[in-house]
This record gives structure tokens, C-alpha cells and sequence, in this order.
């Protein structure tokens, strides 16, 4: 199985861009994922779903109708029907090209030129997408000069146990939000029986709670990001890995 060690931690955080660079361009699409390698990031974060023909698809919500103009669930729709949806015009005009992608060809198209964090999203609804995702990644040759060059992660601990089942040796990261008992040191260690990080969202992030995720030996990527102050606070703090909507946080670019 995977090792945490071999995972974790170079001397600077690794820059994640959140579902492509959504900040700049349509999230989850090819022009968010071509505009965050422009800007030299290295790990492209996104988020997938099942069509009705059991396709693995790229996009955030369970609905159709904030991000495209189609109607009602992805998963009541096959892969042909979301290939014809307009996935860009919502966030401008000019990108109306824009299309729902399956994830396998993400994989093809950037695996050369990025590593990737899969979100698997809403899993209750979708039987057997934890297999169908481990089979997809092991279609897939990933570049050997990455850090690692593929994560999983989910809010839902019993897939991302399935998935492990299915995919022993890719790393797998547990996505938490501010609870008020906080996470305990026990919990965090239940964790790290079958996960190699913890990635927590910004409002629940200290110090401590990143020194506290390390100690029980996980690494730690903090989601999400939208500003540089935040960003080189998160980098002095010592997290492995910076998820944001603005990928260039760290770039000098004005
Ligand atoms: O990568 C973590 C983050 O993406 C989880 O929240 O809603 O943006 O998928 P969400
Ligand atoms: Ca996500």
C-alpha cells in the first residue's frame, strides 16, 4: 500500500488549482484547466459525478442548472446528452464552447503536463463509482516526476474506504468542514488508517490544527484559498498543499 512518506511535504506547499483556475475561467473545464497550467501550476483539482450510462463526468454540482444550461440531475442523463451542454456561457459569453468533459479524457489530455486531486462527489447516489474510478486510473499513465501524481478525496469516508479497497496505492485525502467538537487527535488517527491526508476548509485552519494533522503522520491540503495574505500564511504554518481559485496566488505576474 501507499506510504505517507512518500506524499508528503516539500520544503513549500504544492499550488492546487480549484476545479481548473475557476477563478479566471468556467470551473471544471478544459479552458480552466489549460489557464491553470499557463499560470505553472502543477496539480489540477476537480470534481466528478456518473452520467446515466455509468460515464465518469466532470462537474461540481448533482444539478445541471448553475453551471450549464441543461436541467435537473447529471445522473438522470447520459453522457452524449451532457456532451451537447453549453458548460461556459454562465461564466462569460466568450466561452460558450465550453463542454462537460469525461474524466478519462481529462486524464489523457493533461496527464503529461499535471497531477490531478479527483474529488469523488456525492457518492450516495452513484453505485459502484468508487470502482469505476480506481479502473479509469489504472487506464492511465501518470508522469513519475511529480510528487505523486494523482490524490482522491471525498467528505464521505465509507467511499473513499471503497475506493481504497479497489486502489490500494493511490493516495487518498479526507475533505472535513468546521464541526463544533472540532477533530480529535483519536479521530485523525482512525483517519489515518486508511487515508494519507486531511483536508480541512480555511475557517477551521490554525496552526495547531495543521501541527495536529502532521503528528499522526498525514499530510495536509487547505481548501480554499482566494487571496495572498491567506495563502503565505497557510505556507508559514507548513501545509503540503494550497488549493485555490487563483492558481497564480504565489506568481509575481503584476
Ligand atoms: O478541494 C476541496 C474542495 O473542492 C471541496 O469543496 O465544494 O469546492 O468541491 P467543493
Ligand atoms: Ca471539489
Amino acid at each position: 500500500g501507499m506510504n505517507k512518506n512518500d506524499v508528503i511535504s516539500p520544503k513549500y506547499p504544492l499550488i492546487i488549482a480549484h476545479r481548473g483556475a475557476s477563478g479566471y475561467c468556467p470551473e471544471n473545464t478544459l479552458a480552466a484547466f489549460n489557464e491553470s497550467l499557463k499560470m505553472g501550476t502543477k496539480y489540477i483539482e476537480l470534481d466528478i459525478q456518473l452520467s446515466r450510462d455509468g460515464e465518469l463526468v466532470v462537474i461540481h454540482d448533482t444539478t445541471l442548472e448553475r453551471t450549464t444550461n441543461g436541467k435537473g440531475y447529471v445522473k438522470n442523463w447520459t453522457y452524449e446528452d451532457l456532451s451537447r451542454l453549453d458548460a461556459g456561457s454562465w461564466f462569460n459569453e466568450q466561452y460558450k464552447e465550453e463542454r462537460i468533459q469525461r474524466l478519462q479524457d481529462v486524464l489523457a489530455r493533461y496527464n503529461e503536463a499535471a497531477g490531478f486531486v479527483i474529488e469523488i462527489k456525492k457518492p450516495a447516489l452513484y453505485q459502484g463509482i468508487e470502482e469505476k474510478l480506481a479502473d479509469a486510473l489504472s487506464e492511465i499513465t501518470f508522469q513519475s516526476d511529480l510528487l505523486f501524481p494523482v490524490m482522491v478525496q471525498s467528505f464521505d469516508e465509507n467511499s473513499l474506504k471503497t475506493f481504497r479497497s479497489f486502489a490500494p496505492d493511490i493516495p487518498i485525502g479526507l475533505l472535513v468542514k468546521r464541526q463544533p467538537a472540532g477533530i480529535s487527535t483519536k479521530r485523525m488517527k482512525r483517519i489515518s488508517q486508511y487515508a494519507q491526508f486531511i483536508n480541512p476548509k480555511i475557517n477551521m485552519v490554525n496552526r495547531r490544527l495543521i501541527k495536529r494533522i502532521h503528528s499522526v503522520g498525514l499530510g495536509v491540503f487547505v481548501w480554499t484559498v482566494k487571496d495572498k495574505k491567506t495563502a503565505e500564511k497557510l505556507r508559514l504554518y507548513g501545509v503540503d498543499g494550497i488549493i485555490t481559485d487563483f492558481p497564480d496566488l504565489f506568481n509575481n505576474r503584476e
